[in-house]
């Protein structure tokens, strides 16, 4: 998969992207991710990429040309070599619809995500009717910009694709890829602090456990996220 990023701050992606899974995923050629600087597509001679709101009030506007000039040249210069796949643009910005599980393996299966990253108080409005194929949010909190969303998007869609993961088994069987949440998980000390692990866990006994895992799965989601159960989160 390839994954192009638009930001006006591409130096906070290189710690997220050079570490663990992401770092593996991207040298093992599983991910390719490039992050760009807007800004190198800005007109102004000062680099800018805001301006005023038409109608007043605070703040400034992302102006859509660079995100428009930007989106077309790394098509260009991409499509040249690889003549068939077409990109999918995300714009990450607070309205967008809820980045899920389900979302994010969508996202996995497609060959080329443009994901662009907004600031201020807000991008202009042509950039999300006619440029984003969709607007994506990580949650209803209000950050201050896109870049965090799209470390979060690039992560949870990554880690999916296929050869990313060290053991191909642990994408399917966590949190939010089925109905439930995950049963809790205990390592080496049997006993640490007066806390054991559960009995069942140390019996070898296979079908004794996963009954075991499948009631604490249950019983977890019930307390914590009753939602994924009654529907009431769709
Ligand atoms: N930009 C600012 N807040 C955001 C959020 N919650 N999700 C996506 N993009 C954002």
């Amino acid at each position: 998969m390839r994954i192009d990023v638009l930001t006006i701050f591409p130096e906070m992606f290189a710690p997220v992207l050079g570490s663990s899974i992401l770092k593996r995923a991207i040298a093992k050629g599983v991910a390719q991710v490039s992050v760009h600087d807007l800004r190198d597509w800005s007109r102004d001679k000062h680099k800018k990429v805001d301006d005023r709101p038409y109608g007043g009030g605070p703040g400034m506007v992302m102006r859509p040309e660079p995100f428009f000039e930007a989106v077309a040249g790394i098509k260009r210069r991409i499509a040249n070599r690889r003549l068939r796949i077409k990109p999918h643009v995300i714009l990450l910005a607070p309205q967008g619809e809820k980045l899920t599980q389900g979302k994010a393996e969508e996202l996995s299966k497609r060959p080329w995500l443009i994901l662009l990253c907004g600031h201020y108080e807000g991008v202009d409005e042509r950039v999300r009717s006619h440029l984003a194929d969709e607007e994506l949010s990580i949650g209803d909190y209000v950050l201050t910009g896109g870049e965090l969303p799209a470390m979060v998007l690039i992560d949870s869609v990554a880690r999916l694709l296929p050869g990313s993961l060290g053991d191909a088994a642990s994408a399917s069987e966590e949190s939010f890829s089925g109905p439930l949440l995950e049963y809790p998980q205990y390592t080496r000390p049997p006993e640490y602090r007066g806390m054991k692990v559960p009995e069942v866990l140390r019996s070898g006994n296979a079908p004794k456990i996963n009954e075991w895992r499948k009631l604490q799965a249950l019983r977890w989601t019930l307390a914590q996220r009753p939602d994924l159960i009654d529907g009431s989160s769709d």
